[in-house]
């Protein structure tokens, strides 16, 4: 395997995918109440929050935002395949939000020293005005991942074996991809329900 900039997207990508792993189980685990999403965190950040792995995270995200942008300035965008573009695009969002994110959990933990958790994602959830743009901002948010995360498996699996690909085996590869997305679409509503306060009263 040569180091060339999709490698290194793809290595800092699968790097990042364990967090993300973490950070979405956390946020079903909100389906059991705030009391068990805030448990849970408790226990996770033994992980993510030892400064080094935090450390190692943000260079990733780094990482991963300036590979996939030259990424898409190599790759050009124009007479692309449907999949090329859902790429680009959920990957675009991933950037912004990424950095907007961040830097409100940052703000939030080091300048107005208010606690990250349940609440603190919810509340702009659940009152008005604010929820007119951080339910649409958090429900792209986990659809992003997993769009962009069904196209790279189709383009991985199309490579693998594209020498002796037939009909049957793209048909199959489809199926994988959207099977991704249908799992990233039930994510979605579990997690989207329990920080909109449809499940218990917030
Ligand atoms: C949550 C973070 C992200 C993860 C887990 C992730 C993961 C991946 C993976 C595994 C691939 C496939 C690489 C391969 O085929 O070897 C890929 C491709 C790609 N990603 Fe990302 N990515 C993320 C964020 C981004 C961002 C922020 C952008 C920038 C806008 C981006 C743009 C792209 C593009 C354009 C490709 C297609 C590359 C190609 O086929 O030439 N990704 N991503
Ligand atoms: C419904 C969607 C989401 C909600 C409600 C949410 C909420 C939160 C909260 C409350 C924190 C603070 C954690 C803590 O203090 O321990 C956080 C941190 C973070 N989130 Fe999210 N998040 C969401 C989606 C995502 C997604 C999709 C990604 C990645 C693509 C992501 C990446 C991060 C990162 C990198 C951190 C910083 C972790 C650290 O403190 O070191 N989040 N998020």
């Amino acid at each position: 395997m040569g180091f060339n900039l999709k490698n290194l997207h793809r290595i800092s990508g699968i790097s990042i995918s364990v967090f993300i792993f973490l950070h979405l189980t956390n946020h079903l685990f909100a389906l059991g109440g705030p009391a068990l999403h805030i448990s849970v965190m408790k226990l996770f950040r033994y992980i993510y929050r030892f400064p080094p792995v935090e450390l190692f995270l943000f260079l990733c995200i780094l990482v991963q935002i300036i590979s996939g942008i030259i990424l898409i300035f190599q790759r050009g965008f124009r007479q692309k395949p449907v999949y090329f573009k859902i790429q680009v695009f959920s990957g675009l969002y991933l950037s912004l939000f990424l950095v907007n994110h961040i830097k409100a959990v940052l703000t939030a933990r080091y300048q107005w020293h208010v606690e990250t958790d349940f609440f603190f994602a919810s509340g702009v959830a659940v009152h008005y005005p604010e929820k007119l743009f951080f339910i649409p901002y958090y429900t792209l948010s986990v659809l992003s991942v997993f769009l962009h995360v069904a196209c790279a498996h189709y383009v991985r699996r199309q490579q693998q074996i594209s020498q002796q690909a037939v009909t049957a085996d793209i048909r199959l590869f489809k199926k994988e991809a959207y099977m991704i997305c249908l799992v990233g679409i039930i994510v979605t509503i579990l997690i989207m329900i329990s920080f909109t306060g449809l499940l218990y009263p917030l």
